[in-house]
């Protein structure tokens, strides 16, 4: 181990996970990767997001650069969640129908050609029809999606990283240059998935609360009211019932869980979402969700920083709402910095 040249990646959520998986399959042999993190899949805390998602594959048209990116990001999740629904059960992603109903449809839903950029690649994609859809509906999709058990998959991924040499720290950083001491051995790069991490002024929190219900649901649904916010549910495979949801509002730091709130996405849930029969509108609660999306103005920084000395930052924090959808895509960007960078192999190892 100590004559290893370390590669640190700093934070273990969906990002820092998922990009340490990703540059294990192009290591040289005399490099290792070493994750610290103040928090690890084995604990919870209102600062680490990614246990608290829902989390489900649904696509956001828009026109700004920053969509187009986040999409090329999503397709290639798209696909790595496939693979990995058929092949490793145990992830805790399982396929399934997402199903929208927009009642008052922004102007990118109606205009067919983004439409096409952002769904043509779902299998299965088709537009519902009237008879299909509640009548306020006036814009509405069918796909196949996937439902991520969030906690389950970070888990897994940090159990499959430890299994193929991966070495974990518990360290709380104050400033990520401390990362190039942490390890045994040298240390020449250094991955930022600090999440909302510490200190960038651009960064900002988007609080999310949802509910966690036992009730059965066997599809996804993402509802847009006709005052514009949004009510989705989403099955947590193998088991872990049923997230509803939710709210967005940024900046807003109140740690507890509204039950004005609760009511509120309950009585919405009963009216709109395919529970099966028996709920009658009645949902057995196991919590209420309160998280933190560790949003940044203008969007995700993914950005190589020199540091005296040939040593280098790769930041990858910022991810917002939607770290699980456009995980494998960000791992995958990161991988290509380190590498044209001539710091792993040119070629990965699968
Ligand atoms: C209610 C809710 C619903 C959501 N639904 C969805 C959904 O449906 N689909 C979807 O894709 N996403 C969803 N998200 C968003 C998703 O949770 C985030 O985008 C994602 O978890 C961000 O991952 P991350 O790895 O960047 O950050 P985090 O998970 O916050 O991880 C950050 C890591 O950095 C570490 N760290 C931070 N600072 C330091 C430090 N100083 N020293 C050491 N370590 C440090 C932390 O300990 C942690 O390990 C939802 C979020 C919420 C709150
Ligand atoms: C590891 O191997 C690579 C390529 O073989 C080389 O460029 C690098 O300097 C080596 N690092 C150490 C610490 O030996
Ligand atoms: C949680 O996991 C981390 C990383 O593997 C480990 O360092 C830490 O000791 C674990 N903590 C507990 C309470 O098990
Ligand atoms: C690492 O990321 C955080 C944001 O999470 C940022 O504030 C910090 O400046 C970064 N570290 C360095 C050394 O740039």
């Amino acid at each position: 181990m100590t004559n290893k040249e370390t590669i640190v990646v700093i934070g273990a959520g969906v990002i820092g996970l998922s990009t340490a998986l990703r540059l294990q399959q192009t290591l040289h042999p005399n490099q290792s990767i070493l994750i610290v993190a103040r928090e690890f899949p084995n604990t919870t805390s209102l600062n680490y997001a990614s246990p608290w998602a829902g989390a489900h594959y649904r696509p956001v048209p828009a026109r700004t650069a920053q969509a187009a990116r986040e999409e090329r990001q999503a397709q290639r999740t798209y696909q790595h969640f496939k693979t990995l629904a058929s092949t490793e059960p145990a992830a805790g992603i399982q396929a399934l129908d997402g199903i929208e109903h927009l009642e008052n449809p922004p102007a990118e839903y109606l205009d067919a050609r983004t439409v096409e950029d952002f769904f043509g690649h779902l299998d299965g994609f088709r537009q519902l029809g009237p008879s299909e859809v509640p009548a306020e509906v006036k814009w509405a999709v069918q796909y196949k999606s996937f439902a991520v058990n969030s906690p389950v998959y970070c888990a897994y991924m940090l159990r499959k990283f430890i299994l193929q040499g991966g070495q974990t720290k518990e360290y709380t950083l104050a400033d990520a240059r401390e990362a190039f001491h942490l390890a045994d051995g040298a240390v020449k790069t250094v991955v930022n998935c600090s999440g909302m991490g510490f200190g960038d002024p651009k960064s900002f929190i988007i609080r999310g609360q949802t509910c966690l219900v036992r009730n059965p649901c066997s599809v996804t649904l993402t509802r847009q009211n006709s005052d514009g916010s949004w009510s989705f549910c989403i099955p947590r495979p193998l088991d872990g019932g049923t997230i509803i949801g939710g709210t967005k509002q940024p900046r807003d730091w109140d740690p507890n869980p509204s039950l004005e709130t609760r009511e509120r996405l309950l009585s919405n849930a009963a009216k709109w979402f395919p529970f099966a029969p028996g709920s009658e509108g009645k949902f057995d609660v196991i919590r209420d969700i309160v998280g933190r999306r560790p949003a940044r103005e203008g969007g995700m920084r993914i950005e190589v920083e020199s540091i005296a000395g040939n040593q280098c930052i790769v930041h990858a924090y910022g991810v917002g709402g939607r770290g699980f959808e456009l995980s494998w895509g960000v791992a995958e960007d990161v991988v290509a910095l380190v590498r044209e960078r001539g710091l792993v192999r040119a070629k990965a190892s699968l």
